[in-house]
């Protein structure tokens, strides 16, 4: 297997310190030893150290949602990538819709985070995926491959494979309308070719691409089975200990 599959679940704006620390040592009790997959879980900034301590000595690895490029100053309300190290984390969530929309990131402000969670060893999840309209009108893989290529400027040849690239179309997220498999499988084979023509083969076929939109134990083992769908980004079902150990455990029935 040469790409190892990759769960992630995004909290998004839910759980406390506290509620967050136990449900990590839920999701630890039952996953067991399972090493086959590899996991992340991203709490918002505020239950980030309790859920790293109760983390400590786990396989399971810590993300964030998102941070700012610059080292520090006056930003107010932003934290910085040495702040996020500083707790443990080690992935961080970039370029999220949600941040498209609601708070306006562009390409171009989203790749200095890339370049700079690079650079800070954090690695990146650079999320990319059409609005229903931009589906409708047929242009889905032009959004997809110009998010793509803005993300990604100057990611070096040594950096790629520290990338991970979720896909996830916004209509299909928190809607519990999922993309078929086909039509997920069509954007993340088209994503692996980009990245071929970026960064030639062998690279390419070593970055992971996951799905994320309504994503659950239902309909994992059918997503997770196609060639190029190496993991998910998982919203409202990471939120339960049962529902995410499922979709680790279809993950490992799919290697
Ligand atoms: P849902 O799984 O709730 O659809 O959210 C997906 C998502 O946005 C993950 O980043």
């Amino acid at each position: 297997m040469i790409r190892k599959k990759l769960i992630a679940g995004n909290w998004k704006m839910n759980k406390s310190a506290g509620d967050g620390a136990t449900l990590v040592k839920d999701i630890v009790d039952e996953i067991g030893r399972e090493t086959s997959v590899e996991v992340v879980v991203c709490p918002p900034f505020t239950a980030l150290e309790s859920v790293a301590k109760a983390l400590e000595g786990q396989a399971v690895k810590l993300g964030a949602q998102n941070f700012h490029h610059e080292k520090s100053g006056a930003y107010t309300g932003e934290i910085s990538a040495e702040m996020l190290r500083a707790l443990y984390v080690t992935h961080v969530i970039l370029g999220h819709s949600e941040r498209r929309t609601y708070f306006g990131e562009t390409d171009a402000f989203i790749n200095k985070k890339v370049i700079t969670a690079l650079a800070s060893q954090l690695k990146p999840i650079l999320c990319v995926g059409e609005t229903l309209a931009e589906r409708e009108a047929g242009s889905t893989l032009s959004v997809v491959q110009t998010q793509l290529e803005g993300g990604l400027k100057g990611v070096a040849l040594d950096q790629i494979t520290t990338v991970v690239i979720a896909y996830e179309p916004v209509w299909a997220i928190g809607t519990g309308k999922v993309a078929t498999t086909a039509q997920a499988q069509e954007v993340h084979a088209f994503i692996r070719d980009l990245l071929t023509k970026l960064y030639g083969a062998p690279l390419a076929q070593k970055v992971r691409i996951l799905y994320g939109g309504s994503m659950k134990p239902s309909n994992a083992a059918e997503l997770l089975a196609e060639k190029d769908i190496d993991g998910g980004l998982i919203g409202g079902a990471s939120l339960e200990a049962k529902s995410f150990v499922e979709l680790v455990k279809a993950a490992a029935a799919a290697n």
